[in-house]
């Protein structure tokens, strides 16, 4: 059973998942970190900015791995997620550029690229700590709803759904990519914790259904519940439908 840690508010919500972050850094200094993208992680990189300003975790050590990517962007388009990455989280502390892995979008080769990146994944020793968020169809990283779960880090082609609930980081709809490169729900399941951050109402049929319905590759979180160390960490909002079904939490 995931442990559920429900926030006050979005700020409240990436200060909680920041401190899990800081503390597997400040336990191993060369933590391997799985990050993610999306409105959901942004709170989280700005704390973890401001205690790297503050000289309270230091990411001189630290590697990191990326969820996912659009196919067909590179690093200069300000829609890819190395962009992003760079821009929310890696320009502003210690850590060193080659350390910090994104799969490639804009590969010649796309196939061989989700498979390199499998690869490079196990030789830097594996992830300590995943950052995830969840897609309105309880997506993660671009795992869409399926018939069977994709294990290893493969292309995925975008639910319009998820094309549309990305378009507002893109001019029009038509420029959001139609394809991925994401880590597979292998991949993320052999991290050896998870922490999932969840934030407002349209989040809160995901994460019902994901931890308190039946596993199943049509809602691709629901597979967390066969993760032995995942930590949920929603606003009030997000874990509406969760509380509305009467289920008790102890201690939080
Ligand atoms: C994208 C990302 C996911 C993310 C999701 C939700 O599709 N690939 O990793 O969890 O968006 O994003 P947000 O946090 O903005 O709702």
């Amino acid at each position: 059973m995931a442990r559920f840690i429900i926030a006050k508010d979005y700020d409240d919500m990436s200060e909680k998942a920041a401190m899990l972050f800081s503390k597997q850094i400040n336990k191993k200094d060369n933590s391997l970190l799985g990050l993610a993208t999306g409105s959901s992680p942004i709170g989280v990189y700005k704390n973890l900015i401001e205690w790297n300003k503050q000289g309270l975790i230091d990411f001189s050590a630290v590697k990191t791995v990326s969820l996912d990517e659009y196919v067909g962007l590179d690093a200069d388009n300000p829609q890819s997620y190395r962009y992003f990455m760079n821009d929310n989280l890696f320009n502003h502390i210690n850590i060193r550029m080659e350390n910090t892995h994104v799969p490639f979008g804009a590969a010649q080769d796309v196939d061989k690229e989700t498979k390199e990146y499998e690869k490079r994944i196990e030789m830097l020793g594996g992830i300590d700590i995943q950052l995830l968020g969840i897609g309105r169809n309880a997506h993660i990283g671009f795992n869409e709803p399926t018939d069977n779960f994709e294990t290893a880090t493969h292309i995925v082609t975008l639910d319009e759904n998820t094309r549309e609930a990305n378009a507002r980081f893109f001019d029009s709809i038509d420029e959001v990519p139609t394809k991925a490169i994401t880590m597979g729900i292998g991949t993320i399941m052999h991290a050896r914790k998870i922490v999932l951050v969840s934030y407002g109402e349209n989040k809160a049929d995901a994460l019902y259904k994901a931890f308190f319905e039946n596993t199943n590759p049509l809602v691709p979180a629901s597979i967390l519940q066969y993760h032995a160390d995942v930590t949920v960490v929603a606003d009030k909002a997000a874990m509406g439908r969760i509380l509305d079904s009467g289920i008790e939490f102890n201690g939080y």
